[in-house]
């Protein structure tokens, strides 16, 4: 027996005026403003040492072989040297070893050789990336490891035959890979089995049929294949296995884990019908099967699993109804059963899950009313019954559901009323009843927290009262017959996205709109064009109330060069290039910022983008511009503007890019001298270089990126005319693990027709405006009206000839004329309406290089 360390704790205070001393019998434990030390003793020799937060310096009177007898050793959150940690091979008996949070570099320090009688070992969170674990042959003892967070990695080794006393092994986020080993079939007391965020691969092997103790199984973003044995894992309770590529029809081998709580399989490849076994498994508290290709019905025994308080089926090919048993799952708090092919109407049953807080059905193919019942449900925060075939008024009750934060009704065929009491639902914001056809006026009451209203595509009327709104963010009226000439935009201070276009005014726009418009300049809807990158002066803008900032920064100190850059270049040199942003060195102003051209001493030309003091301060624009900063930081492409440097300070936004000689594509083409000298062989290039750019950013980078705001401003010439994406203001890294969802971005007149219905950003988003581009390249001009004939079914009457730049000559060049066809066929397939008709950048790219 040993004394736990809180038998010696003495009072810090004191312990902070002794010096740090060893003692025969006992060693004072110290206790420092950083650094801790705590001794234990037994029959005063130490059997316990527990250091915290130290580093060589504190430790330099202790050496561990005057504790031969310790037993438990911490060192947590330390910064020790190899010849320290060296001496740990040395203590015999130690039991209990943790080296949580160390950041030593270099080779593991310990050898394990001796330490035959360790039971227990922590060694998570450090930078081990080594393959030390060989020498775990002789710990015959172990029964706990705790490797997580560290960068092992190949396959792991097979010493872990003799650990045959493990109960809890974490090898969790590593770059293990290689098929899981056989030799833990012996692993018999295994309680919990954690590896997760490692590579390993291949089929499970069948030695999990002897773990007949496991309780966890944590596998999941890995990247294997089924693990057919599960059977006798009757004990388990815990199964993790998504994000791998387990495929196949889910196995029945589920039927005996009655045990289960927590089954999570989601993000596989699994098919076949729903598992019938599943109504078995009456433990079930948490189920998740989403992102799989599950087909056929949901049995309606699954209202079985009573104690089931999480059930996501979403992103499946599920069909039929929703059985109406669903409504004895009284204990469901989340059911997400969106985008699926599910039919039939939303059953009343629904109304029993008393403690729901989560709804989502929608992107399916339910029809009939939305039920009143639904009302009933009083602890709903979110609920999403967008994009389905929902016809009738929407129930009043839903505006006394008191909770709601998120109510999704988009797309479906809702009539009657928009009820003005939803404007009493002070926890609302996120609120979206587009493309209806509701009608009436709308308006919100004091407290109104929404920050995503989009009430387009309606036949809403009067003037939309949203004076107490102040969080609105994003706010698209369009499509509505509402009177907006008083609407007073000042009372939104964060407003990012605006759309207020009415029913009318695709072809003809109305002056009132287009001045609310200019008025504010929402740069991301509106699209102006003013020179942003460029030698090409079209716009200058003299804007009175610019005035000179001046930046108190440190010398050098908020400057950070990224990429290939030298690191001499500092921030004075760009303030002196630019005279403290000057306007005389204002090359353009555009998107979120003007661009200044900055020409270093040793001859050397930058554009520098710089963010507008008022628009700096806007959370929006400053996350645009640190979106911008991350996407570009990353991206390499020949033909994506390089970004070489930026300074972030809250007085001080810029980033420094490359300079483009050329300027922006719409104003070459613009310019009637610049376009003769864009021969047509030089623009068919322009457009393979764009497609080239933009298939890198969909298909060969990871996560995808879409660009979302592709059109003649956002590309650059350099002086050799050569093409090159910029602005990636509006870009957003695709996570893979969340929905696309996003206000509607981009520049009218390239913006995808599905955006005008869906929310959802796709890359065939890109490829949409990707067409229209290249047709404005061969055009001269943007396609306008042209684009409606030219998507329409005889489009083939619409001759190349026709649609060609007359500034140049018709091309006389066989070659060349074969060319400009191939991109006028490609530019018709990427503006097909269907999302899904069109194809892909990697496609475009190969096509057009053929
Ligand atoms: C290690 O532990 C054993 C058994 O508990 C004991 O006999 C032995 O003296 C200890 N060794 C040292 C160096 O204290
Ligand atoms: C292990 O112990 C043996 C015998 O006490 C000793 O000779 C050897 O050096 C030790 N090994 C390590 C790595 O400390
Ligand atoms: C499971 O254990 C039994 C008996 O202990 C043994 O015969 C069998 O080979 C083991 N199965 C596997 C797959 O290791
Ligand atoms: C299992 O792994 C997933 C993904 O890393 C993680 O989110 C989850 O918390 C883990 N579960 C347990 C019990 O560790
Ligand atoms: C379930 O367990 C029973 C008895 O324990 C066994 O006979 C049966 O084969 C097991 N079912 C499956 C699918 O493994
Ligand atoms: C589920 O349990 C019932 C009764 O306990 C049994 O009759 C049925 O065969 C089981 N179903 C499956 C698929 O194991
Ligand atoms: C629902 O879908 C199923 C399968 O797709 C189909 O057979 C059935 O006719 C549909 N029911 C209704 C009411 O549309
Ligand atoms: C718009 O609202 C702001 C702030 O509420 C107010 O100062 C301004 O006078 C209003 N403008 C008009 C034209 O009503």
């Amino acid at each position: 027996m040993w004394i736990t360390s809180s038998n010696v704790i003495i009072s810090v205070t004191m312990l902070m005026m002794l010096p740090f001393m060893l003692v025969a019998a006992c060693p004072t434990s110290y206790y420092g403003p950083y650094c801790w030390i705590d001794f234990s003793c037994n029959n005063g020799s130490v059997v316990e040492v527990l250091i915290y937060d130290c580093d060589e310096s504190d430790l330099k009177n202790v050496t561990f072989s005057s504790f031969p007898s310790l037993k438990r050793l911490t060192i947590d959150l330390s910064h020790l040297e190899g010849n320290f940690l060296h001496q740990i091979g040395l203590l015999q008996n130690l039991t209990y070893l943790s080296l949580r949070g160390n950041y030593h570099k270099g080779t593991f320090p310990v050898s394990f050789t001796n330490l035959t009688r360790l039971q227990h070992l922590d060694l998570s969170d450090y930078n081990f990336n080594d393959t030390f674990l060989a020498s775990f042959a002789n710990l015959t003892q172990l029964e706990y490891i705790y490797l997580s967070r560290n960068n092992f990695s190949g396959t792991l080794p097979l010493s872990f035959t003799n650990l045959t006393r493990l109960e809890y092994l974490d090898l969790s986020n590593n770059y293990f890979n290689g098929a899981f080993p056989v030799s833990f079939t012996n692993l018999t007391r295994l309680e919990q089995l954690y590896i997760s965020h490692n590579a390993f691969s291949g089929t499970f092997p069948l030695s999990f049929v002897n773990l007949t103790q496991l309780q966890y199984v944590n596998i999941s973003h890995n990247s294997g294949t089924f693990p057919v044995s599960f059977t006798n894992l009757a004990q388990l309770e815990y199964l993790h296995l998504s994000n791998n590529y387990f495929n196949g029809a889910f196995p029945v081998s589920f039927t005996n884990l009655t045990q289960l709580k927590y089954l999570d399989l989601s993000r596989n490849n699994f098919n076949g019908t729903f598992p019938l076994s599943f109504p078995n498994i009456t433990r079930l508290v948490h189920l998740d099967l989403s992102t799989n290709y599950l087909s056929g019905t949901i049995p309606s025994e699954l209202w079985n699993l009573k104690n089931l308080q999480f059930l996501d089926l979403s992103q499946n090919l599920l069909s039929g109804p929703i059985p109406p048993s669903f409504g004895s799952m009284i204990n469901l708090a989340y059911l997400d059963l969106s985008t699926n092919q599910l039919n039939g109407s939303i059953p009343k049953e629904l109304r029993n899950l008393m403690y729901l807080k989560t709804l989502n059905l929608g992107v399916n193919h339910f029809h009939g009313q939305v039920p009143s019942v639904l009302g009933l449900l009083t602890q709903l925060k979110f609920l999403n019954l967008a994009m389905n075939n929902i016809i009738g008024p929407i129930p009043l009750e839903l505006a006394y559901m008191n909770n709601l934060e998120h109510l999704d009704l988009n797309d479906n065929l809702l009539t009657g009323k928009s009820h003005p009491e939803f404007g009493k639902l002070s926890r609302l914001y996120y609120l979206d009843f587009s493309s209806n056809c509701l009608s009436g006026n709308v308006y919100f009451q004091n407290p109104c927290n929404l920050r995503h209203l989009d009430l387009s595509e309606n036949n809403l009327i009067g003037i939309p009262s949203l004076t107490f709104c102040n969080d609105l963010l994003n706010l698209d009226l369009s499509h509505n017959n509402f009177r907006l000439e008083g609407f007073n935009l000042s009372v939104f201070p964060k407003l990012t996205y605006f759309n207020p276009r009415s029913s009318d005014l695709n072809r003809n726009e109305s002056e009132t709109s287009l001045k609310i418009l200019l008025e504010y300049l929402f740069p991301i809807t509106v699209g102006f064009c003013f020179l942003v990158l460029g030698g090409y002066v079209l716009y200058r803008r003299k804007k009175a109330t610019t005035e000179k900032s001046h930046p108190e920064i440190k010398k050098h100190g908020n400057v950070y060069s990224i990429l290939n850059y030298d690191g001499k270049v500092a921030y004075e040199d760009f303030i002196n290039a630019t005279e403290d942003f000057d306007l005389k060195y204002c090359i353009g102003t555009g998107g979120y910022g003007s661009v200044y051209e900055a020409k270093l001493p040793d001859g050397k030309t930058f554009a520098l983008k710089k963010l507008h003091r008022f628009e700096a301060k806007q959370p929006a624009f400053d996350k645009s511009f640190k979106n911008e900063i991350q996407v570009l930081t990353n991206l390499r492409h020949k033909n994506i503007v390089k970004l070489y440097g930026f300074c972030l300070h809250e007085k001080c936004n810029f980033l420094v890019y490359e300079y483009m000689e050329k300027g922006s594509l719409f104003c070459a083409l613009s310019d009637s001298d610049f376009s003769i000298m864009l021969d047509w062989k030089t623009r068919v290039n322009i457009i393979k270089q764009v497609a080239h750019a933009l298939a890198y950013m969909h298909h060969d980078y990871s996560p995808p990126i879409i660009h979302r705001d592709i059109s003649s401003n956002n590309i650059f010439l350099n002086s050799e005319m050569e093409g090159f994406v910029a602005d990636f203001g509006v870009a957003k890294v695709l996570d893979p693990d969340s929905s696309n969802q996003t206000g509607v971005v981009g520049t009218l007149g390239y913006i995808a027709p599905e955006l005008a219905y869906s929310i959802t950003v796709t890359e065939k988003c890109d490829v949409y405006s990707f067409g229209v581009l290249a047709l404005e390249t061969i055009g001269g001009k943007h396609p306008g009206d042209l684009l409606m004939s030219l998507n329409s079914s005889n489009r083939h009457g619409v001759m190349l000839e026709s649609i060609l730049d007359k500034r140049i000559p018709y091309p006389n060049d066989r070659l060349i004329e074969k060319e400009i066809l191939r991109v006028y066929e490609v530019a018709l397939t990427c503006i097909l309406t269907n999302p899904k008709s069109r194809p892909t950048m990697r496609l475009i790219s190969q096509e057009l290089c053929k």
